[in-house]
């Protein structure tokens, strides 16, 4: 048997990153994954599927919409909804296809099948066919994810009732999509389908959208949302769903069933730490069921490591990457941090909602004195002229010291936009730098310096 120095298990963003990573600095890696393609959730079913449905139900909708303020003149738009998910289920391939890519040209070597970790220092790789095999490595790296939280009373059929794996693969455009949970997926699968053509209505158990989000922020992205045509209904408990006559019964807490075509459940997910062998290992978790890790990712159990949605912090791509690096970087003996406070999270909807840093609830909580500067984006000359003139850039900033605290951006490209933040953050800027940092014109970015501009009342454009 081959001894490998880093035995990783899933082949997800995190996984993948540190496998890479760590051939970089000379490891000898080996990669379990129970999937025939490599790239976890997030290349499979999540992230990039996703983000090519957004794309091309985007274009559909701008087009079914009319661009006759542009001059052009379209017909009505046909979908073909097989060709949509074609391109997507290509764009997913090129995309696991470059994973593969990476191993082969860093020398990983691949193992398929359920991994389990039978004693420090082994893996059992469990194929499909049953065969077992055994991997052994100095160093043992969980990156196995997370999979979908089910609902109490919801009974699952992985058709009409399922989650967004399901939802990326609609075979027909549901009359009435009904989302539980008005979080990340179900907002942006919700936009897919309702410009697809769909009615669709978010339930959510809170009395707002997005928690853990700028409320501000994301009371106005719920208003753009619902001029799109979705409907909210808040402070709504779902108590079960059942699926029958090809339709989906949905009872709700002290209100009318609803009955609909499709239901997508989003409520949250959940780490993949079952048939790993932790418990027979003695692998400590936290009172949430996460793998409790060191600063160095370390587990309890020497040898043993774990990152990304398996460990604490934000179930995000990018956050799993930046703990995958760091994992290896500090196994080779160097030194490495991820800062969770400074990780963006985005929502890829239409106007796009990007933040990083503390929330104004957070400070007002925290009781630290903060100044607020906004900057519309309808008084940005870049934005008139796409005719995306929603939302707005919202910097909060330290009383006394300046120091950026959090920026909150709704509006196109908010993705895009909230990088300038987090480098900015990442240095300790004011907001005085970024209003003395020279913001090419017209761009959409003149928003984040005019926002930090407003933080001292000095915004030259409104
Ligand atoms: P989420 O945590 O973002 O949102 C779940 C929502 O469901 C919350 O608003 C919650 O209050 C609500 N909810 C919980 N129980 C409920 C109930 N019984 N009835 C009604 N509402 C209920 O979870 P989501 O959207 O499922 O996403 C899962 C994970 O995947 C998240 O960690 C998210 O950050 C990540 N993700 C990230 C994406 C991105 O970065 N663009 C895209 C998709 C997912």
């Amino acid at each position: 048997m081959d001894r490998f120095d880093l035995a990783v298990i899933g082949a997800g963003p995190g996984g993948y990153v540190a496998a890479i990573r760590a051939a970089q600095l000379g490891m000898k890696v080996a990669v379990v994954e129970r999937e025939s393609s490599l790239g976890g959730t997030c290349v499979r079913v999540g992230c990039i599927p996703s983000k090519a449905l957004l794309e091309s139900s985007k274009r559909f909708q701008e087009l079914g919409a009319g661009l006759d303020e542009h001059g052009i003149g379209v017909q009505s738009p046909v979908l073909d909804l097989a060709r949509m998910h074609a391109r997507k289920d290509a764009v997913v391939k090129s995309n696991t296809d470059g994973v593969t890519f990476l191993f082969r040209k860093n020398g990983i070597t691949g193992f398929t099948g359920q991994g389990r970790i039978k004693a420090p220092g082994l893996v059992e790789v469990r194929a499909a066919d049953g065969s077992t095999s055994e991997v052994a490595a100095d160093n043992i790296l969980i990156a196995t994810g997370s999979s979908v939280s089910p609902l109490r009373g919801v009974k699952w059929d992985g058709d009409l009732i399922g989650s967004s794996t399901e939802a990326l693969s609609y075979d027909r455009v549901p009359e009435h999509l009904v989302v539980v949970g008005a979080g990340v997926i179900g907002l942006e699968l919700g936009s897919v389908w309702n410009r697809l053509g769909s009615k669709v209505t978010v339930l959510e158990y809170l009395d707002r959208i997005l928690p853990g989000m700028d409320l501000e922020i994301a009371r106005e992205a719920q208003k753009a949302f619902a001029r799109q045509g979705i409907e909210f209904r808040l402070s709504t408990a779902v108590t079960g769903a059942v699926a029958g006559d090809g339709k989906v019964t949905v009872s709700l807490e002290g209100a009318d069933d609803l009955t609909c075509d499709r239901l997508l459940v989003a409520v949250g997910r959940r780490p993949n730490t079952v048939g790993l062998g932790l418990d027979e290992l003695g692998v400590g978790l936290d009172e949430a069921g996460r793998i409790k890790v060191d600063s160095r990712f370390r587990t309890n159990i020497p040898g043993v490591l774990a990152i990304g949605d398996v460990i604490h912090g934000p179930m995000l791509a990018h956050k799993a990457e930046e703990d995958g690096v760091a994992a290896v970087e500090m196994l080779a003996g160097r030194h490495a941090h991820v800062d969770y406070g400074l990780v963006p999270a985005i929502v890829y909807t239409d106007p796009e909602v990007a933040t990083v840093g503390a929330t104004e609830e957070q400070l007002k909580e925290q009781g630290v004195p903060y100044r607020k500067g906004s900057f519309p984006f309808s008084a940005n000359g870049r934005a008139r002229t796409a005719g995306s003139t929603g939302g707005k850039v919202k910097l909060l900033a330290h009383a006394e010291t300046d120091r950026v605290l959090g920026v909150h951006i709704l509006g196109s490209h908010a993705g895009d936009l909230i990088a300038e933040a987090v480098a900015a953050m990442a240095y300790g800027a004011t907001a005085e730098d970024i209003a003395l940092t020279v913001h090419a014109h017209p761009t959409l970015s003149e928003a984040v310096r005019e926002a930090a501009l407003a933080v001292h009342g000095r915004a030259l454009h409104i």
